[in-house]
This record gives structure tokens, sequence and C-alpha cells, in this order.
């Protein structure tokens, strides 16, 4: 096949929702009609459940589980489909804004009665930030929820959607009959056999037709036609251009534990997903048809195997044919590289690829040279864009609590801020080290995988502090002086940058007033350094 259709063929997405909504089920289901698993509980949860947030085994089982899940490919009406999972607990929401800069849309899932949840709110700001296309699929209508109108309210206002319904659904929760198609114009009735629902679907070209009223009842009948009659009086058409832009979403409803509206969903979706898209990098655009292989890593994981202290860095394909065995440079280390394995992963499989191509991840074997952010090429000198690291909000100073391990508490520190699980601060007045997250399990994290992959041990120390930004001026003046001011409040990040530690939302006020030449920025990109 030649690589323009290898390249058109390739629909690399994320599934994102608050955690419970639906997400691993929906996955799963998208599995199952792509003949990627053959029985469902095949792909297992990987959110960690809100009652094991202290229980350091459920953590490392959830790990092994998520590089298997990392990113699941399968095939469906002649497309290759891949999508890139996201960890559902907040505090790996970090890794989460990572993966969206290695998809080219999503699809939102919200549950019926809960409508729109935090974590939804802020994943999709980060989407409409990039104008990523975004796709929302409303599930759980087996049970009582919201208003059909209501959530697309939701949608619009606290998600700040302009939002298109392409299906609608026949009553809900007892009474849920069923959703309207109104991309395929067609009737999608759920038929409800015992524990094993099915579908049964009829065309439906006009709706006041008395058809209708025979297969659903005359009052869901006629509820139905004023509500499509609503919708397309309402909201605007569906528009594709509009949609890949990241102008207009279109929603669809169903419920995905009974495989039902899903089929809708991916129909349309891979009608109309984009293929994969251009991205920025520092010095041009990289756009995915170009003959010269250009990728950048978005994950790094940690071996599950202990005898094996290889990490996986997942690097996304983002222009020309990745192969296996060919000589790349690595750009941040201005070395050529090999890669003998690259994975690709899917559910308990591992397969080594031979080629990827623009839209597909591949997992590399790495012994230490990657950090999050690394761009791969044949040799010309890009950086990518838009990964950054987040000004993080919970912080602890870290003690060497083993004075014969700090070599081994040092190289740990040093390859788990690589990974990206929490960011490591140097204060300038004493040099003691300060790790920030973003979520507080992660230090949890932190320790127990220094002992046990490591055998180091660190002893934290509160620190109270407001958030850590990054500080920057034209004026080398002006930095000296903050520095004469507040040289206690300063330290440097792992690339040298300088960092400011609030100590409180009023001093972080008081220093921007005080200090107008100075900027100060809430994210920091990655490997720009
Ligand atoms: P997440 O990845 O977004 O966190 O959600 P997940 O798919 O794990 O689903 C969360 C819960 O919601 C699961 O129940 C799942 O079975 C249920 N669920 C998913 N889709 C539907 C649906 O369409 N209708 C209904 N009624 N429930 C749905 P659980 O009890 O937490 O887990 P499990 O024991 O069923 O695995």
């Amino acid at each position: 096949m030649s690589f323009h259709k290898q390249l058109q063929r390739r629909r690399t997405f994320g599934i994102i929702s608050h955690p419970d909504a639906g997400k691993t089920t929906l996955t799963e289901k998208l599995l199952l009609f792509g003949g990627a698993i053959q029985v469902a509980g095949a792909v297992k949860s990987n959110k960690i459940k809100r009652s094991a947030t202290s229980d350091f085994m459920e953590i490392e089982r959830q790990r092994g589980i998520s590089v298997a899940t990392s990113v699941m490919a399968f095939e469906y009406r002649n497309l290759k489909i891949n999508i890139l999972d996201t960890p559902g607990h907040q505090d790996f929401q970090e890794d989460t804004y990572r993966t969206l800069t290695a998809v080219d849309s999503v699809i939102v899932v919200v549950d019926v009665a809960k409508g729109v949840e935090t974590q939804t709110e802020k994943l999709v700001s980060v989407c409409r930030m990039r104008k990523t296309p975004i796709i929302v699929f409303i599930n759980k209508l087996d049970r009582e929820g919201l208003d059909g109108f209501d959530l697309l309210d939701e949608l619009e206002q606290k998600l700040g959607l302009k939002v298109c319904p392409l299906s609608w659904p026949v009553g809900m929760g007892q009474r849920f009959q069923g959703v309207y198609s109104l991309y395929e114009k067609k009737l999608v009735l759920f038929r409800p056999h015992g524990k094993q629902s099915q579908e049964e679907s009829f065309e439906i070209n006009d709706l006041q037709s008395d058809e209708l009223d025979r297969m659903v009842g005359e009052a869901a009948a006629e509820e139905l036609r004023e509500e499509v009659n609503m919708i397309e009086s309402v909201y605007p058409p569906f528009n594709q251009e509009a949609y890949q832009q990241g102008n207009l979403s279109p929603v669809f409803f169903g419920s995905a534990i009974n495989n039902f509206g899903v089929r809708e969903l991916l129909d349309c979706f891979v009608e109309v997903a984009p293929p994969p898209l251009p991205r920025a990098t520092e010095e041009r655009e990289v756009r995915p048809e170009e003959d010269k292989f250009a990728g950048f890593v978005f994950k790094i994981h940690a071996n599950m195997d202990p005898k094996h202290r290889d990490r996986i860095a997942f690097m996304r394909v983002c222009s020309g044919k990745f192969e296996r065995n060919t000589n790349y440079l690595h750009v941040r280390q201005q070395r050529k590289m090999k890669f003998p394995n690259p994975t690709s992963f899917m559910a308990e499989r591992k397969t080594v690829v031979d080629e990827a191509f623009p839209g597909d991840v591949v997992g590399l074997y790495d012994s230490g040279n990657f950090k999050i952010g690394d761009t791969v090429t044949e040799g010309e000198i890009l950086h990518f864009k838009g990964i950054p690291s987040f000004s993080p909000e919970q912080f602890r100073y870290v003690d060497n609590a083993d004075p014969l391990k700090y070599k081994q508490l040092d190289k740990g520190l040093e390859q788990l801020m690589d990974e990206g699980v929490a960011q490591l601060f140097v204060k300038e007045e004493n040099n003691r080290k300060i790790i920030g997250t973003v979520g507080a399990l992660q230090f949890d994290v932190i320790q127990y995988r220094l002992e046990h992959e490591y055998g180091a041990k660190c002893a934290y120390e509160p620190l109270n502090l407001h958030k850590a930004c990054w500080i920057s001026s034209d004026d080398e003046k002006a930095i000296e002086e903050f520095r004469q001011r507040r040289g206690r409040d300063l330290a440097r990040d792992k690339h040298g940058k300088l960092v400011y530690l609030a100590e409180s939302a009023w001093s972080l006020k008081m220093a921007q007033e005080n200090h107008p030449e100075i900027q100060f920025h809430f994210t920091s990109e990655f490997g720009t350094n």
C-alpha cells in the first residue's frame, strides 16, 4: 500500500471523561467492533479506584495495565484506528494533557445522570486551546438522567462547545427504547433480550409516518417528532469542516455497557474524524505527508519487569515512514540511534513493528536516553512544540533517608522526573531539593518506586507553597533585582530555568505588581532546552 494511502487511513484519537463516566467500557466496545479483542473484559480498567489512593500495590498493578493500554489499535472499515489511553485518575492529569498532544481528535464521554463534571471541563479546555476536534458521547441512557436539551446547554455553557446533536434518545432509563440517528436518518431500536441487549435498526425517511407510532408507541413518537423539530430549528446542521477545525462538536447518545449507540458513534467517527494532522515545531510546521520521518516522545513508562530496567518511550510518528533498525537522529542528544525492537502493544500482546506511519505510536525500549518532548528525525533539527509541563501545586522537600544510597536517590529522582511523574526544583539559597506535583498521589508513587526500583530511600518534609511559576525577562537587571528581594523564593528546574516559589496567592500577586518587567509563566514547554 502506498505511503499516501497508509497515511490517509490512520485515525488517532483519545477518549476523555471524568472517572466512571464509561471511558473504559466504551473503549472496549470499540475494540470489540474492530475485532481487536474477542471478549468483553479484555481491557482492564486502567483507573485507580478512589478507595485505593494509598494502596501502592494497586498503583503498581495499574501501571502494568497502563503500558498495555497506552495505545490500542484496531481496523475498521479499512481504516487503522489508534486509541490513545488517558489515565482516569485526576492526580495523573498531566499524563493525560501530554497524551492529548499526540492525538488528532477526541471523544468526550459524559454520564447522562451527572452531566458535565470537573475533570471533563479541564480536559476539554485543553482540547479547545489546541482546536482539537471533539465528539461527545452521552452515556448510560439505560439510567434516568438529565434532560437531553439541558445536557446540550451544559455542554455549551460549561465546556464552551458549539454542539450539533447527531443522534437523539427515544426515552431514557426504563423507557429507553433506542436512538434516532439524525446523521443517517435512521431509527435504531434497542430490544433487551434477557441480559443481552440487541439492536434493530429501521430506516425512517419520514418521521411523520405511522410506522414510527407503531414501533415506539404514540406518546414516544410524538415526543421524538417534537424534539427533532426543535433540534433542527435550534442547532446548526453538521458541517465536517467546522468539526475538523474544532468549532463544532457532534453529540451522540447511547449506553456503552449495552453496546447501544456505539456503532452509530463509530460509523460517524470513521467518516468525519480527521486523518493525521500537521504538528508545530519551533522551526516550522511538520506535515504528515513529508517524505522524511519525524516524531516526538509524549510519554515514558518504566518497564514493569524488575530484571529489565529499560523504559518504554512512546513516540508519535508525525511525518514520513518510521522504520525499524534505521539510523535516526535523537535531536536533544545530537546523536544517531537505531531501534531494533519498536513495539506496539495490544491488551496482553506485544508485537515488534517493522514500520509505522504518521498517526501511529510506537513504543521504543530506552535505557534512559529519552525525556518527554524529545524529537527523533532523519537528521533535521526540529523541536516539537506544545508539550507543556504544568505549574505544580503541591510541594515537599525531599531528603535522602539512607546516606549510603545517595547516588541511587539522585538517579532514581532524575529518571522519574524524565518520565514526567513530578518536577524537581533546586532551591538557589541552599540547594535543597523540592518535588512539585499536580496531585498528591505522586508523592507516594515516587517514594515507593524509589525504594523498589532504585533501592533508595527518601524522606519528605512538608512545604507550604501556593504555586511554582517560571519567570523570565528581557531585562537582566530586573531579574537581578528580583533575586535581591526574593532570593529566598527562587529555585531552578531541571533545565536550569528560574522558578519563583510563591508562598501564597497574595505574594504571587504582589510579586507580579512590584515587578512588571518580569513575566510569570504557568506552563513551561519541555524539550526546548
Ligand atoms: P471510566 O473508565 O470512565 O472510569 O468508566 P468505566 O468504563 O470503568 O465505567 C464506570 C462504571 O459505569 C462501571 O461500573 C461500568 O460498568 C458502568 N457503565 C459503563 N457504561 C454504562 C452504561 O451504559 N450504563 C450503565 N448503567 N452503566 C455503565 P462499575 O460498577 O464501576 O464497574 P464494573 O464492576 O461494572 O466493572
